[in-house]
């Protein structure tokens, strides 16, 4: 596969947390490259370091070693205003807790990245009311975070992360709070907007079900992504 597919490349990212406590050496030379309209999901045990890998690959968090290269954008060579600049503009996240602001309604939730990025109103708004219709929640959008269900705030959270059109969608166990009859909902809205929109995505679950439906499942091990991909298509 040649570079001209491929978005995201990380390569030799190392993470060790030291601060009071005992370093934890969480990163060990990871490598991954995601491309366009790619899916991958990441497994791993609990405390394996598959948030801390989401938020470097990013750019929430930064490593202590390694490049990231967002098509031809090296993030770590962005001071922290310019790197959050470019999320806003390139990347969404949904996280395994909402992270909704709770005094707005989830079309304003939806459409608050679109106003981080400076876009016109009626744009905005045009936008957001669209990810909300195409997410079941046309009949929700004045209702605030604690007025919804536990999917649909996982929805808004879906909505919000797609305001920007970004290339590439960071999900952290974004069904991990849901029962079975949510997540597979969830899970299809996912791949559902990720074909309609051309976002690649990586996705981090503890849910065997969901590698099972992505193309490339990866697990996070002693600091590594291992070379034993499962290729499921
Ligand atoms: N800010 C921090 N300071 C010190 N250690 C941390 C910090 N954040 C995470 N850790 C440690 O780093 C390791 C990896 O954490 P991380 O949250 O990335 O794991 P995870 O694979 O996402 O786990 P889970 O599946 O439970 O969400 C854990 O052992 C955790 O205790
Ligand atoms: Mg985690």
């Amino acid at each position: 596969m040649t570079d001209q597919y491929i978005l995201l490349r990380a390569k030799e990212i190392h993470k060790t947390y030291s601060g009071k406590a005992e370093p934890v050496h969480v990163l060990n030379g990871v490598h991954i490259d995601i491309r366009k309209n790619d899916i991958a999901a990441i497994i791993g045990a609990s405390g394996s370091g598959k948030s801390t890998l989401l938020h470097i690959l990013g750019g929430l968090d930064r490593p202590d070693k390694g490049t990231i290269r967002f098509r031809n954008t090296e993030l770590s060579a962005m001071n922290d205003e310019a790197l959050a600049h470019f999320r806003n503009r390139n990347i969404g996240f949904v996280f395994q807790f909402h992270h909704l602001l709770p005094e707005f309604t989830a079309l304003e939730n939806v459409f608050m990245p679109g106003l981080i990025a400076g876009k016109p109103m009626s744009e905005i708004r045009d936008r957001a009311e669209y990810l909300l219709e195409e997410t079941g929640l046309s009949d929700r959008m004045d209702h605030r975070p604690a007025e919804l269900s536990g999917g649909e705030q996982q929805r808004v959270a879906v909505a919000r992360a797609l305001m920007n059109q970004p290339e590439i969608i960071m999900a952290d166990e974004p069904t991990g709070n849901l029962d079975e009859r949510n997540t597979e909902k969830l899970l299809n809205l996912l791949l559902d907007l990720k074909s309609k929109e051309q976002t690649a995505i990586v996705l981090i679950t503890h849910d065997h079900r969901i590698a099972a439906v992505t193309p490339t499942v990866y697990l996070l091990k002693n600091g590594m992504l291992e070379s034993t991909v499962i290729e499921n298509s």
